[in-house]
């Protein structure tokens, strides 16, 4: 599949469906708290998607995923399926969310902590945070994928925590999963070239422990073989002519500005 270069009016769709997934975000963080299920944090933002959005939760039967949005928690790297789990004190959890909005999508994840977390939960965090940034930041027309890759690593291991590679960003638009793959790890120099018009995601894994991961029996969950905790955050971005814009930014985030409290 080649890389699709979006025309500008596609480019306005993307951004329509970009404000919305991270609309979606916005809309139930409140409620991510001790106590409620994943479940339930599912049904409330499949039916804001639905009903008030008008929008297509993505994930949705994709390839036979049964749930509306992802929900990793800990030791769970991606793709958590929503369920029965209780939210409790302690926890980190990563919030998932795409939607279809007029045949395109948007694509984007935050991390969210309930209660108080342990300091190795809020530097796993953290990284992963600054990761996604020093990606998106070389982000512009003749930038290699390599360079976004071998920074997010870079950073990571310095920061002694290791980059997921089964999982990796990716192109998006019409289709959910398109070319190319970004990888969060690599060489400077190498991999594709960037073009004004190109809209892809940037979403660093990053593990406390080792990078290595396992797959559930549910075949969906993801979690880190040594169980140690993960961190995800995910923006969808597009190539302009000097640089980049982000899709996914939210009415309500002005750009990279980590919670405070995760330093
Ligand atoms: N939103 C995920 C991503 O960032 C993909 C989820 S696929 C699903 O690419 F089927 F698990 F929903
Ligand atoms: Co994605
Ligand atoms: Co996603």
């Amino acid at each position: 599949m080649a890389v699709t270069i979006k025309t500008p009016e596609e480019i306005e769709k993307m951004r329509v469906a970009g404000r919305l997934a991270a609309e979606v975000l916005d809309m139930i963080t409140p409620q991510v708290e001790a106590g409620i299920t994943t479940g339930e944090l599912d049904q409330i933002c499949h039916d804001y998607m639905v009903n008030v959005q008008d929008a297509v939760p993505a994930p949705l039967n994709y390839r036979g995923f049964p749930r509306s949005i992802c929900t990793s928690v800990n030791h769970q790297v991606c793709h958590g399926i929503p369920g029965d789990k209780q939210l409790k004190k302690s926890d980190i959890v990563n919030i998932d969310i795409t939607v279809i909005k007029d045949g395109y999508h948007g694509d984007t994840s935050r991390m969210f902590a309930i209660g108080d977390i342990s300091q190795l939960a809020r530097r796993v965090t953290r990284v992963a945070y600054d990761c996604m940034w020093i990606g998106i930041e070389l982000v512009k027309p003749g930038s290699h994928l390599g360079d976004i890759g071998h920074a997010i690593q870079t950073y990571a291991e310095s920061n002694n925590c290791s980059v997921v590679r089964e999982y990796c960003g990716h192109g998006i638009g019409k289709v959910f999963h398109e070319d190319p793959q970004v990888l969060h790890y690599g060489k400077a120099g190498t991999g594709m070239v960037l073009e004004p018009g190109m809209t892809f995601t940037i979403e660093p894994m990053v593990n406390i422990g080792k990078r290595h991961t396992k797959l559930l029996g549910d075949q969906w969950t993801v979690v880190t073989k040594d169980r140690s905790l993960s961190a995800q955050w995910e923006h969808t971005i597009l190539v302009t002519d000097d640089g980049y814009e982000v899709l996914t930014l939210s009415p309500t985030e002005a750009g990279r500005q980590p919670p405070p409290d995760w330093k």
